[in-house]
């Protein structure tokens, strides 16, 4: 799997896409970000949670094994979680490059990142150089974090996701803009779950931000402002702009 030159529908440039990881606490944005990102670049959206919320739903063998742990606001276990991705990533559309949401959210699970893309050869570009991947943390403050996550509302049909409280409420309340499903609130979005889950990001998830500093992968963006227009714009220059890594 390499990765080659591809043309933006919408701006008619050409650029080389590869892994873009992103990073953040829960309630960042990365979700939000992830699918306008995926849209302009035309390359696939993997998050982890909503691979995992598929599963739960399927009432598969690995949902059932995730499902107490995710309740609770823990992390799934690291084999489970790169034994999914390992298999996403064998799909055709993530050849020309793909957008990490969620993945890695532990230092062993970047490990396993670094080897699998090496394994699978996807740094070598036709020019015989390596690409690594860009990884953006998003940066937002504990007291929004909660506010966003409270008010999270997800369209159970098209995934779109949306906000009782914030700039990004539905133009009826708790229908769909898109197909007019009717929204639901994430299990783990009540408070208590929520504060657990905060707390495993600054256990497990934050020394990843130095994981990557040390590799001088890390693009840190400022995801806190309202306009998220504008949040989409620095994350999008900052992909263009670590083409040339
Ligand atoms: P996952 O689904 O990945 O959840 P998360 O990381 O906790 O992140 P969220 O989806 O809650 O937030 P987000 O950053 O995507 O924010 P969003 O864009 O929705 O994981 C869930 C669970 O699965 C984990 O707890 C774990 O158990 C398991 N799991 C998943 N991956 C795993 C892994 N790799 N290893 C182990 N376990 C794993 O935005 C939030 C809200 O804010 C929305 O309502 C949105 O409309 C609003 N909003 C966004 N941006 C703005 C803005 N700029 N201004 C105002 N409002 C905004």
């Amino acid at each position: 799997m390499g990765t080659e030159t591809v043309q933006n529908a919408a701006t008619g440039k050409s650029l080389v896409v590869g892994p873009v990881v992103l990073l953040g606490p829960p309630g960042a944005g990365k979700g939000t970000q992830a699918q306008r990102i995926t849209d302009y670049f035309g390359i696939p959206q993997i998050s982890t949670g909503d691979i995992l919320r598929d599963h739960i739903r399927r009432g598969t063998e690995l949902g059932l094994a995730a499902k107490a742990q995710m309740e609770r606001g823990e992390l799934v276990g690291d084999q489970i979680v790169c034994g999914m991705v390992a298999d996403r990533l064998k799909q055709p559309d993530c050849t020309l490059g793909f957008i990490l949401d969620g993945f890695p959210r532990t230092v062993k699970q970047a490990q396993w990142l670094d080897r699998h893309l090496v394994q699978l050869r996807y740094f070598e570009t036709e020019k015989g150089c390596l690409k690594q991947p860009i990884v953006i943390q998003l940066t937002v403050e504990y007291n929004d974090l909660l506010r966003r996550l409270t008010g999270r509302r997800t369209c159970p049909t098209c995934g779109r996701i949306y906000n009782a409280y914030t700039s990004q409420k539905p133009l009826v309340d708790n229908v769909c803009d898109v197909d007019g499903s009717a929204l639901v609130t994430r299990k783990d979005d009540c408070e208590e779950v929520i504060k657990e889950r905060l707390k495993n990001y600054e256990d497990q998830t934050l020394p990843l931000a130095g994981y990557y500093s040390l590799r001088k992968r890390l693009i840190e963006i400022d995801g806190s402002g309202a306009d998220v227009d504008a949040i989409t714009s620095a994350v999008r220059e900052a992909i263009e702009r670590g083409d040339c890594l």
